[in-house]
């Protein structure tokens, strides 16, 4: 045991480090439910990962959720040319987890979109892609997925059936060079065999096939049946607690939360499918410029640094330009896609850069909205709430929740498509790479 005994301390000098170097990473990790990890290298160290208990798979019947819906959704649009099948669901789900998908082998979709942390990432505020390096903004989640009408914080994308290749091929995510390259290297993937061949009428791995098969699994990932639903839809009177009930008639009254938040008549997706300036670009940018002043040139040592040659630096992160990437309308900087409430209690941190920890900071800053923004939606105003009405908005958000575990459990079952011994000579990615 001497080793650990010399290695522990130079552990815990990194993780100083690390905090003091990098202040929009000491802040992701502070609070939520992801691990604040000061301290991880104690024995007693112990994960707030949002983990089920134990952790089994189960697999569920994942096509038989798109044909009945749970309470709270509205009935499910499945686009002609890609019906949902077994076969289908099943191949994007072995996809969906297979990390050799990546161009090194190491990254699947399921090491952003993670199962049992809300198919997002509780634990990063931006994505860490392939090498560690860094993607922007942060993994939304994909519970309900089925439903979106625009894809992407931005918006940029329209359908599942077109957006997979974005991240396949992303030099930050799984960096395949090209289609090609990434079509030979499926093919050349001995258990794959068939697969699509049999979920597609005879076609092989294509440049329509791959992300039809991985949209078929994701189409699966429906969540409804909330304890909201039960009271709202299901007219169970004691699904809610009387601080749930007050916090609804603040989101569709006094907050007016539910003006971009929607809830309908006979179900709610909590979204307008639209794209929204409410200011959360620049709570990132300030924050990194009056943290990152403070900087750790010794152990024990900070220097204060002038926030002026920080950005000098490059160091400053400049507010993401949201919806004007797509439009180029200098009207739409700032704007990002309203997400759904759903499994909000799941899925922190929040916003298109994961610059708020926790559900209780998020209605603070709906609260204050301080920041001056000519560009900022009208419907964002500073509210002048009481504590105990925060406390009631937070409390409704939390029966949002709905049924998800299956999903999960079902998750843990998924193959995990690994370099195995009978496989390797031909998985290898640096061999298909010769
Ligand atoms: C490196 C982390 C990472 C990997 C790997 C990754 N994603 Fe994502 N995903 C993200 C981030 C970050 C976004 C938001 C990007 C943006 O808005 O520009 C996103 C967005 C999405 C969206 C849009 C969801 C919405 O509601 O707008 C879908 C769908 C999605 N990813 C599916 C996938 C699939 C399928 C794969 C594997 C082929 C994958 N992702 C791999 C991080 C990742
Ligand atoms: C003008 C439309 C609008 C109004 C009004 C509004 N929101 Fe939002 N909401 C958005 C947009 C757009 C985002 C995404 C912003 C981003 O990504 O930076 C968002 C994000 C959120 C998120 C984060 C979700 C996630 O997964 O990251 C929560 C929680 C939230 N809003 C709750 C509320 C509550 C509570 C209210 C009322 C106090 C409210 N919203 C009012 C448009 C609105």
């Amino acid at each position: 045991m001497r080793p650990f005994a010399s290695v522990a301390p130079m552990r815990r000098w990194a993780a100083v480090l690390g905090l003091a170097l990098c202040p929009a990473l000491a802040l992701a990790v502070v609070d939520g439910p992801g691990d604040d990890r000061r301290g991880y290298e104690r024995p007693d160290y112990q994960t707030r990962s949002l983990a089920l208990p134990t952790r089994v798979g189960q697999a569920t019947d994942l096509v038989g959720r798109t044909r009945q819906v749970p309470l709270g959704l509205p009935p499910l649009t499945i686009p002609k040319d890609n019906p949902v099948s077994t076969q289908r669901v099943a191949l994007g789900r072995k996809l969906f987890f297979d990390r050799r998908l990546s161009l090194n082998g190491t990254q699947s979709c399921a090491m952003c979109h993670i199962p049992e942390q809300g198919f997002t990432n509780n634990e990063l505020a931006t994505a860490v892609g392939i090498e560690g390096r860094s993607v922007g903004r942060n993994s939304p989640t994909l519970y309900n997925v089925a439903y979106a009408q625009r894809l992407f914080h931005d918006g940029r994308e329209e359908s599942l059936e077109q957006q997979a290749w974005q991240p396949i091929l992303h030099p930050d995510e799984m960096a395949n060079p090209s289609i090609g390259f990434f079509l030979r290297k499926l093919q050349a993937l001995p258990d794959y065999d068939g697969l699509f061949e049999s979920a597609f009428a005879g076609r092989g791995p294509d440049l329509e096939t791959v992300p039809q098969a991985l949209a078929s699994y994701q189409r699966t990932l429906i969540s409804g049946n909330s304890r909201f639903d039960r009271w709202y839809f299901g007219q169970a009177a004691n699904a809610l607690t009387a601080a749930e009930i007050r916090g609804l008639a603040l989101f569709t009254g006094r907050a007016n939360c539910s003006a971009c938040h929607r809830i309908e008549e006979d179900h709610a997706l909590f979204t307008d499918h639209q794209l929204h300036n409410t200011g959360t670009g620049l709570v990132r940018a300030r924050k990194a410029e009056s943290e990152a002043t403070r900087v750790l040139v010794a152990p024990g040592v900070y220097m204060e640094v002038p926030a002026a040659v920080i950005r000098s630096l490059g160091a400053s992160a400049n507010p993401d330009p949201g919806h004007y990437r797509v439009t180029g309308n200098p009207k739409d900087r700032g704007k990002f896609l309203t997400p759904s409430l759903r499994n909000a209690a799941l899925t922190a941190p929040y916003m298109h850069d994961g610059s708020l920890p926790n559900l209780a900071e998020v209605v603070a800053f709906y609260d204050r909205v301080g920041e001056p923004n000519p560009l900022q939606d009208p419907l964002v105003r500073p509210l002048g709430l009481s504590p105990q009405e925060r406390q009631d908005l937070v409390d409704f958000l939390g029966s949002l929740t709905g049924e998800y575990q299956d999903l999960v459990l079902d998750a843990f079952a998924a193959p995990i498509g690994d370099v195995g011994r009978s496989q390797r000579a031909s998985a290898d990615p640096t061999e298909v790479h010769r």
